[in-house]
């Protein structure tokens, strides 16, 4: 089995939806092995999203994942990083596919409700970032 970072932002928080996406997510098939909520500071969202500094909406991403708490959940599945890109949808939910979590609930390219590791951006990164091995449970 493969395993993928899963971020409901804080828009989605905001709007209630943990349960909602939660159960879309483990509906198509995923095991949630390690889940948290917490809330970035903006050091920690600048890190976190290094990998865009310099783009134009960098500050704007980083004021974003730092505006309140989200919810960070280490998936598995057989493909996981490109399984969930497909159920979360493109990143502009104009876009996004009928019935992926951004086209549902997405009301901006910016305010997307989620995150979704890239399978070509090392989603075992992004894993690490947030969870220690022993927060990480095989069941
Ligand atoms: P994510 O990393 O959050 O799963 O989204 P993604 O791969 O589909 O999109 P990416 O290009 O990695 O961008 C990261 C996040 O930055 C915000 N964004 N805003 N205003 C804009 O043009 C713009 N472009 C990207 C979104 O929140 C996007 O998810
Ligand atoms: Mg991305």
């Amino acid at each position: 089995m493969d395993k993928t970072l899963l971020i409901i932002k804080p828009d989605a928080v905001k709007k209630n939806l943990i349960g909602e996406i939660l159960k879309r997510v483990v509906g198509a098939g995923f095991k949630i092995i390690g889940m948290k909520m917490l809330w970035l500071n903006k050091e920690q969202g600048g890190k976190f999203y290094e990998i865009h500094r310099g783009k134009d909406f960098y500050d704007w991403l980083v004021d974003f994942i730092s505006s309140g708490p989200i919810v960070v959940a280490c998936l598995s599945a057989a493909d996981a990083p490109a399984k969930l890109r497909g159920v979360v949808g493109a990143t502009d939910p104009k876009k996004a596919a009928p019935d992926t979590i951004r086209n549902l609930y997405g009301t901006s390219v910016g305010e997307n409700v989620v995150h979704a590791s890239a399978p070509d951006e090392n989603p075992q990164r992004e894993i690490d970032f947030f969870f220690e091995a022993a927060e990480l449970h095989n069941y």
